[in-house]
């Protein structure tokens, strides 16, 4: 299989300056998911890197891990589960708390989401600091499932998020530095 030449797909992400605050530049994937060879060559590529790898479970975090997991899962003939800010999941639910720049935030998921030795990939639409992730990870070793893989849209390469995971397989298709 080719790897595939990401250039095109960077250029359909829109950088929008001082957005949410002043001096952050947000990597916007709207211009891409409208794009409709741009989105099928996103999941496409994805889908080339995990397609031997035996997927059970595409695990998406919320928000936009919700746009690329389940379209992915299909392509693997995997299960998706929603990874959820807290409130949102109606049964009962695993919380993982983790530390913010300012404060702390938590996420979950259904305990009956994972079962043991489960082969699970985690998909989220960026990689910053990699706090998210790695909260999300520990979800998942918490419902003793198998980690294949961390898969991002975009990678902010100079906040080295991917050293909080020296011992996973992480994939990325766009960087930034
Ligand atoms: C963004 C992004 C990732 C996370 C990455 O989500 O979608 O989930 O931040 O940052 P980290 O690697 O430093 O943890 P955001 O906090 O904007 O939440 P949202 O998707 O609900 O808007």
């Amino acid at each position: 299989s080719q790897p595939i030449n990401c250039e095109p797909l960077k250029a359909l992400v829109r950088g929008v300056p001082d957005f949410p605050k002043p001096g952050i530049l947000f990597y916007d994937i709207t211009t891409l998911l409208k794009d409709q060879t741009g989105f099928a060559q996103l999941i496409d590529a994805f889908a080339q890197y995990y397609i031997d790898k035996h997927v059970d479970l595409v695990l998406g975090i919320e928000a936009r891990g919700f746009i690329f997991g389940p379209a992915l899962a299909y392509r693997l003939n995997a299960g998706f589960v929603p990874v959820r800010k807290p409130g949102k999941l109606p049964a009962e639910t695993a919380t993982i708390k983790y530390d913010l720049e300012y404060g702390s935030d938590s996420l979950q998921i259904h305990k009956d989401a994972i079962q043991p030795g489960q082969r699970v990939i985690i998909v989220d639409d960026l990689l910053a600091t990699g706090g998210t992730m790695l909260a999300t990870t520990q979800l998942v070793k918490q419902l003793g499932g198998e980690i294949v893989g961390l898969t991002v849209a975009i990678e902010l390469d100079f906040l080295k998020g991917r050293a909080k995971f020296p011992d996973m397989d992480v994939f990325s298709l766009m960087h930034y530095d």
